[in-house]
């Protein structure tokens, strides 16, 4: 059992990590992959780091072949996800939806059993409508997407769930929440730079930002977890889960967990005016009921333990 990951970065390369230490030699697939970062990450001796685009479909199926590989995990994205997607939404259109495209009809062609994609808990936040309430003859009946990224991340779960009930892929979306962790490469999304930067300064004793409103997170190395859970799920079932720490983070918690982490550091509230789109104020938790009965999915991490280990992994790099 060979698995392929496409996108080596924050969530690509924790996954790698936890596969290793399972025993397994995992396919790492990227096109501007950022091997200093990696390594810091997972032994890049027992990995296989090859260079590959999911916009060319050939490069995957090259993958696939020359490493008997028997199901993937496909990370890749836009580095600055809600935010790269609002800026330039063709661009996030085409690597979201015709990256994912191209993985399934890959997935479908070679044989590939499986097929785990990253998706977003943008899907339960940034939505709109619904006000139909079900009744599917109401223009209104479904609730529609408020970004571009959160729109991609709707098709993607959608193709996922027709290609696996029209075309024998097993496909699982997870919805990770904002992601946050162990990370020295560029990309990772806004929210997950945030809370880098704010450790960095904190731990250098200068004034850390944390953003105005409430986000519901997931630490990195819990939604490799996640993903790792849903590559040896024996039935997948639903196959949509929500991956998050299955709690609100306000900014007031932000900031008491950063000064529990680092005593006597100073945190101010203040959202970064260029990344306000993608620090929402979340209202709701997702529900993990579908996560923690099909795939054995509970957050190991909460705000506080997550920062923790953020920074005994900072400290040592
Ligand atoms: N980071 C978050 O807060 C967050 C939250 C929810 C969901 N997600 C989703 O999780 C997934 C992983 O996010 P991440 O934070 O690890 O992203 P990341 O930016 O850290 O890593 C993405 C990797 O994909 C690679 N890549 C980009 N275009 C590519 C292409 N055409 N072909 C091959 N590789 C390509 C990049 O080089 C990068 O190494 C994404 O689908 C993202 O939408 C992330």
């Amino acid at each position: 059992m060979t698995i392929l990951i496409i996108g080596a970065g924050l969530v690509g390369s924790q996954v790698a990590r936890m596969l290793v230490e399972q025993g397994e030699k995992p396919v790492l697939l990227d096109s501007a992959a950022q091997p200093k970062a990696i390594g810091e990450i997972v032994d890049l001796n027992k990995v296989a780091l090859i260079e590959g685009n999911v916009l060319q479909p050939l490069s995957i199926v090259k993958a696939v072949n020359e490493h008997a590989i028997t199901a993937i995990v496909h990370t890749a994205a836009n580095p600055l996800l809600t935010l790269g997607a609002q800026r330039d939404p063709y661009a996030a259109v085409n690597l979201n939806i015709m990256g994912t495209m191209n993985v399934l009809e890959t997935a479908r062609s070679t044989g590939v059993k499986r097929v785990v994609v990253s998706s977003s808990n943008v899907l339960n936040h940034f939505l709109g409508g619904g006000e139909g309430n079900g009744d599917l003859m109401n223009e209104e009946a479904l609730p529609r997407p408020t970004t571009f990224y959160s729109a991609t991340k709707q098709a993607v779960e959608s193709l996922g769930l027709n290609y696996a009930r029209w075309c024998g892929v097993d496909f699982a979306g997870m919805r990770y929440g904002a992601v946050f962790g162990p990370w020295s490469g560029a990309g990772g999304g806004g929210p997950s730079n945030v809370v880098r930067e704010a450790m960095r300064r904190a731990l250098n004793g200068e004034e850390a930002s944390v953003p105005a409103g409430a986000m519901e997170w997931v630490y990195s190395k819990d939604a490799a977890h996640g993903t790792v859970l849903a590559l040896r799920a024996k039935d997948l079932g639903t196959r949509v889960f929500n991956i998050t720490m299955a709690s609100l983070t306000t900014p007031q918690d932000m900031a008491s967990a950063i000064q529990s982490v680092v005593p006597g550091s100073r945190v101010k509230i203040e959202t970064p005016a260029a990344t306000a789109v993608s620090l929402p104020n979340m209202t709701g938790v997702s529900d993990q009921t579908t996560a923690r009965k099909t795939l054995g999915y509970s957050p190991q991490f909460d705000f506080v333990a997550g920062l923790r280990d953020l920074a005994d992994w900072m400290k040592a790099h």
